[in-house]
């Protein structure tokens, strides 16, 4: 049997050490990277067919409203083949307190029952927020383990605590 990461992230401007940034590459993405890296895991984005806004403000008024509504965002494709896999790695970056719906519009189409799952969580001080409780609810018959909470500026050196958390 094998493992995946399935993970959001979104590029662009991100809030960085009191300021907006740019990147190219998403804080969760390096830490799917980083867990493709050791594990082997295949990697799977997920990809909203609305992207979300490039502009952080934007992004996160699209992002509030898209959670006040229970809003499920339609997304490009889902992993094919997922009964090979036993234990599914699940990125997100916390966004207002949890998974960005996005992340909903996922596992309401995922069957992740018997299956070992592993969050894990870029953040900028909350955490994994309430995220754990949702990941259950949204996984019936899964295995939900302890989630990784990584601070996402930091995620590009978060080798140690990853492989901490995946030999746990
Ligand atoms: C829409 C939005 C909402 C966010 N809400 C929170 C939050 O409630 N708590 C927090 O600690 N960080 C919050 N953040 C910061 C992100 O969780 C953090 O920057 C994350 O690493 C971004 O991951 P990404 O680069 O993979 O998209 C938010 C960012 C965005 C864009």
């Amino acid at each position: 049997m094998s493992s995946i990461v399935i993970y959001f992230s979104r590029a662009g401007e991100n809030w960085v050490d009191g300021g907006i940034r740019h990147t190219d590459v998403g804080n969760t993405e390096r830490a799917a990277q980083i867990i493709h890296d050791l594990t082997g895991a295949d990697l799977f984005k997920i990809e909203p067919v609305v992207p979300y806004p490039e502009n952080y403000d934007e992004c996160t008024a699209v992002a509030k409203r898209d959670q006040q509504t229970n809003a499920r965002p339609e997304i490009k494709s889902y992993p094919k083949h997922l009964d090979k896999y036993d234990t599914v790695y699940l990125g997100y970056p916390n966004y207002w307190g949890t998974m960005p719906m996005a992340v909903f519009t996922l596992l309401d189409g995922c069957d992740l029952s018997g299956k070992v799952v592993k969050p894990f969580c870029t953040h900028e001080g909350s955490g994994l927020g309430h995220s754990m409780s949702d990941v259950r609810k949204m996984c019936p018959g899964a295995d939900v383990r302890d989630g990784l909470a990584i601070v996402g500026s930091a995620a590009g050196d978060s080798v140690e605590p990853i492989r901490k958390w995946l030999n746990k």
